[in-house]
């Protein structure tokens, strides 16, 4: 059920939520499928309806810095200079976890991660609730992630008690995540956080890769659509495949079976629109989907990095016209 986010709703969703249910909410990144983070029934229901391991840790979301209090032990100096910069917005922390905090949340680590989503359906509904939200994408595990209310409920529906409809999410691809308890600033999943602005506030951060052991949701194969996907360095090398889908980063047609993410060659257009064109091409009937890696700067690489973990292998344009290779 696709509620708008009245203040009746927005009671309605926290009604369901303190009983144990789950909602679809609207963030700035992509929508979640919250419940309440400190209610391990709620928890269980979550990972449940995904179909999610529970070795893969969930976020907890905040209305404010101020209501970490309950769910943190301490806030180091860096983390808090990136929460005065980016919060409310798409920036996740990984800070020492409150024993208050239920395991199944955090999988059993010591540590929680926290996020202080900035859409203004999000901060109401936390508000109304007055606690923090548990709430990872409201896909089935490793599927894409939904940017509109619609999505949710084809694939969640009748399984939550309803999704608030925030519109379609300003930005596209899911929060950074930064681990900065220790000496340096580790950036665990690249996202909506460029690494340029990242580094404008905390000076010079690494990209930890293949970090299955810390963050198990960044598993190589994740955000996939059904129909193969291989990633190719540019789509206007030779023509599509007879029955292939396209998705362009800018150049060329648009159409049914063809997507460009922005003709204007802009990296936040083209975020916004990733994950609603690779569910449209999903769905197109075509055999395999070929999409164009796109520029390697800025919010790019958060895309790169969704493409990568949704392809099958990649393709290239030779004599023989596309030879594809499996991962
Ligand atoms: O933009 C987002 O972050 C969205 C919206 C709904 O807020 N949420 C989201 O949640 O992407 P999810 O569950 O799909 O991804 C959360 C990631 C997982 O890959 C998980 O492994 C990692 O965060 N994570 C959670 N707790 C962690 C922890 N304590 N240490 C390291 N990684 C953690
Ligand atoms: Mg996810």
């Amino acid at each position: 059920m696709i509620l708008p986010p009245s203040s009746e709703n927005i009671s309605r969703a926290a009604d369901a939520l303190r009983r144990g249910e789950c909602v679809g909410m609207p963030t700035e990144t992509v929508y979640g499928l919250a419940g309440d983070g400190m209610n391990p029934v709620a928890v269980a229901r979550i990972f449940d309806i995904k179909k999610r391991p529970s070795f893969d840790p969930l976020i907890l979301h905040v209305a404010s810095a101020y209501d970490l209090s309950g769910i943190v032990k301490s806030v180091p100096e860096t983390a808090q200079k990136l929460m005065q910069r980016f919060w409310p917005g798409p920036l996740t922390l990984i800070l020492p976890r409150n024993t208050s905090v239920p395991e199944l949340v955090t999988a059993g680590l010591d540590t929680v991660a926290v996020r202080c989503p900035d859409h203004p359906v999000a901060q109401d509904l936390l508000r109304h609730f007055g606690g923090p939200l548990a709430a990872p994408s409201a896909n089935p595990f490793g599927r894409l992630s939904p940017t509109l209310a619609e999505a949710v409920e084809d694939e969640l529906g009748g399984k939550i008690a309803m999704t608030l409809d925030g519109g379609a999410c300003r930005v596209g691809v899911e929060s950074t995540i930064v681990d900065c308890r220790g000496a340096g600033v580790n950036v665990l999943r690249l996202g909506a956080v460029s690494l340029e602005e990242l580094e404008r506030t905390a000076g010079p951060v690494q990209v930890i890769k293949n970090n299955t052991l810390v963050a198990p949701g960044m598993l190589e194969n994740h955000y996939a659509p059904r129909t193969n996907l291989y990633l190719c360095e540019s789509l206007e090398a030779g023509p599509l495949p007879p029955g292939a889908a396209g998705l362009a980063f800018s150049g060329g047609p648009a159409n049914r079976q063809r997507k460009v993410l922005s003709s204007a060659g802009d990296l936040r257009e083209a975020a916004t629109f990733l994950f609603a064109f690779l569910r449209d091409l999903d769905r197109c009937g075509a055999t395999l989907i070929l999409a164009e890696r796109v520029p390697e700067l800025g919010l790019g690489r958060a895309i790169n990095d969704r493409l990568k973990k949704a392809s099958t292998g990649t393709a290239s344009w030779g004599a023989a016209g596309w030879v594809l290779s499996q991962k």
